[in-house]
């Protein structure tokens, strides 16, 4: 091996262990959205073992328990109107929106739980079909968020969806938390990190 040639390969062991931990200082200063779970929902109107449930003065409504969560270490976030739309889907061919919720503006520390807890009027909610054992409701969230890093101040919109079944006692048909997932669309803070690393990549060669 030549002396140049050892030092290209020290000089490349260097760069890329900078660019290891380039790599790493983004990727860990990087915030986390937060999460949106729905750990309790009961429609009325689908409790079939309510007899009033299958005439026209059924109670129309929906409660939920929703948890939002800020998972980050070190920085808290910033929630512009947190819009909740419930939708009915009595079956594949049919989606109703039956009801919306928004949760004003907050702020949340981090490493924070919320639980909004609301009982909210319906457009109405009959069941489809008396004898089928569950019922799906989508529920989705739109908001936008921002966090206390000056990098990430600027709020990004945020669209999570899920669906919840419903069983015959009008309750979620299942005791574990529903986590909403990202429904559509690029998150923007993705591109942001690319950039970052190009820009640091950049600077290294220049270096080099
Ligand atoms: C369903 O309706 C029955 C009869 O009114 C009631 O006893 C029961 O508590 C209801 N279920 C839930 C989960 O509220
Ligand atoms: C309808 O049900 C909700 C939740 O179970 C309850 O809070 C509300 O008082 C009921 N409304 C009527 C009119 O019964
Ligand atoms: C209701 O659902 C059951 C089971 O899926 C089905 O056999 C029945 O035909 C349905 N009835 C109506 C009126 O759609």
């Amino acid at each position: 091996m030549t002396n140049c040639s050892r030092v290209w390969c020290i000089l490349i062991s260097v760069a890329s262990i900078i660019t290891a931990v380039i790599v790493v200082c983004v990727y860990y200063t990087n915030p986390s959205d937060p999460s949106f779970t729905i750990n309790e929902f009961y429609v009325s109107a689908l409790n079939l073992s309510d007899i009033s449930s299958t005439t026209t003065t059924a109670n129309q409504t929906i409660f939920f328990d929703m948890k939002v969560h800020n998972k980050n270490k070190v920085m808290g976030t910033y929630y512009d109107p947190v819009r909740i739309t419930f939708s009915y889907i009595p079956n594949i061919k049919l989606t109703f929106v039956v009801a919306e919720y928004t949760v004003p503006k907050f702020y949340q520390d981090n490493q924070k739980s919320k639980h909004v807890r609301e009982t909210v009027a319906t457009r109405g909610i009959a069941p489809f079909n008396r004898t089928v054992t569950t019922s799906v409701f989508k529920v989705e969230v739109f908001t936008k968020v921002g966090f206390t890093s000056p990098a990430y101040r600027k709020k990004e919109s945020m669209d999570v969806v899920a669906n919840v079944r419903v069983g015959q006692t009008g309750e979620k048909d299942s005791d574990k938390g529903i986590k909403l997932f990202e429904s559509a669309g690029v998150d923007d803070r993705v591109g942001m990190q690319t950039g970052l690393l190009i820009l640091s990549m950049a600077t290294m060669l220049v270096i080099i």
